[in-house]
């Protein structure tokens, strides 16, 4: 559909939006609070925490945490990256912790030799979307709300609730990002965009719901196409998600337990229990399963107590082996381990085993 909507209408419809986000927007979110120290700085923080977890977990858990170790941008890229994995722990992608580090050190770095003033010297933030497009871990998306609600630009951007609400407020089944991206700047409020934008994030999560909006609560109904079938117009993608059986061995002498620190992409940096050879399975004790999901995977978790001495008579199929490490229980607390991970310890401990 490529009817622009009637002026009047839009322009009615981004002040109800403003209206209704007045009321009903949710601006207790400590990200959204423009008189905060280092602002741009914790819009950053939020916007990544809030790439792959929901919000109530980042409020809760993390956030605060997280801007206490780490209070800006200079302090972050000071930091060394097993330090901001620790902070980041339970989290999970961990990817995005360690580019949130190497962003940080980019842009001290950049500042020392750059021609640009920044708004705040501890946090030298580009605030132009292609700048920011350019840092590791800012997509488009990403780029856009920085520099909306870190610097109060006149920009639109579209994630997951916003492409959502567009799909159904111009019928279309399915649409590029380019078009969805034109879509969000047709109905902009230009001098609103902070609200505007927020507004929308919030009718995604409360009003315009995957699967039973709230059509009568919306404040953008007259503008939506979609409306009587707003369930034709709701791309969802079917996630596929993959079981594994995962064997992991537990070694522990004299009060310390070998962890491996990962080499794989996806963990690299944290440290793991180390995974067994299918002959290691024969001769250990198997300590009971768990379940745990994580990113497509939902995995079963078999942990077996290992004989301490198998680990010398381990062949070169235990991959881990070289890169093993003991740890006492206390120092663990300070080490970055996978939600996985620390599954096993709790499991562990409610054994009385370590
Ligand atoms: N998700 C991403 N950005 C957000 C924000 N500013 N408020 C609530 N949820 C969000």
């Amino acid at each position: 559909m490529d009817s622009k909507p009637n002026p009047t209408t839009l322009k009615n419809a981004q002040k109800a939006l403003l209206s209704w986000y007045a009321l009903y927007g949710r601006h207790h979110l400590p990200w959204r609070d423009k008189l905060a120290p280092n602002r741009a700085y914790r819009v950053l923080i939020s916007e990544i925490m809030l790439q792959q977890t929901q919000v109530k977990a980042v409020l809760e858990h993390f956030y605060f945490p997280f801007l206490e170790c780490f209070p800006n941008l200079c302090a972050l890229s000071a930091a060394n990256v097993s330090e901001v994995l620790r902070a980041w722990q339970g989290l999970g992608y961990y990817s995005r912790a360690r580019n949130l580090h190497k962003l940080a050190q980019i842009c001290i770095d950049n500042s020392k030799t750059s021609t640009l003033t920044f708004q705040d010297i501890n946090n030298p933030l580009p605030c132009d979307i292609h700048l920011l497009r350019k840092l590791p871990g800012i997509g488009t998306y990403t780029a856009g709300a920085i520099a909306c609600f870190g610097f109060d630009l006149p920009v639109s951007f579209v994630d997951s609730n916003i492409k959502r609400i567009l799909l159904r407020l111009f019928a279309l089944h399915s649409a590029t990002p380019s078009l969805l991206e034109s879509k969000a700047k047709l109905i902009l409020n230009h001098k609103e965009s902070f609200n505007h934008n927020q507004a929308l994030l919030d009718l995604g999560a409360l009003v315009c719901l995957p699967k039973s909006p709230k059509c009568k609560d919306c404040p953008l109904s007259n503008l939506c196409l979609g409306k009587e079938n707003w369930q034709d117009f709701t791309q969802s993608k079917p996630t596929k998600t993959i079981k594994q059986t995962l064997h992991f061995g537990i070694f522990i002498r004299d009060s310390n337990i070998a962890l491996s620190k990962s080499k794989e992409k996806l963990y690299f940096g944290l440290y793991n229990f180390p995974q067994i050879p299918p002959h290691l399975m024969q001769t250990s004790q198997k300590l009971g399963i768990l379940k745990h999901s994580y990113t497509k995977y939902q995995l079963t978790i078999e942990i077996y107590l290992c004989p301490f001495a198998a680990l010398d008579s381990l062949s070169i199929d235990f991959a881990n082996k070289d890169s093993l490490e003991f740890f006492m229980r206390n120092s663990l607390e300070s080490l970055p381990l996978s939600a996985l991970s620390l599954k096993i310890l709790k499991f562990l401990h409610t054994k009385g085993l370590f």
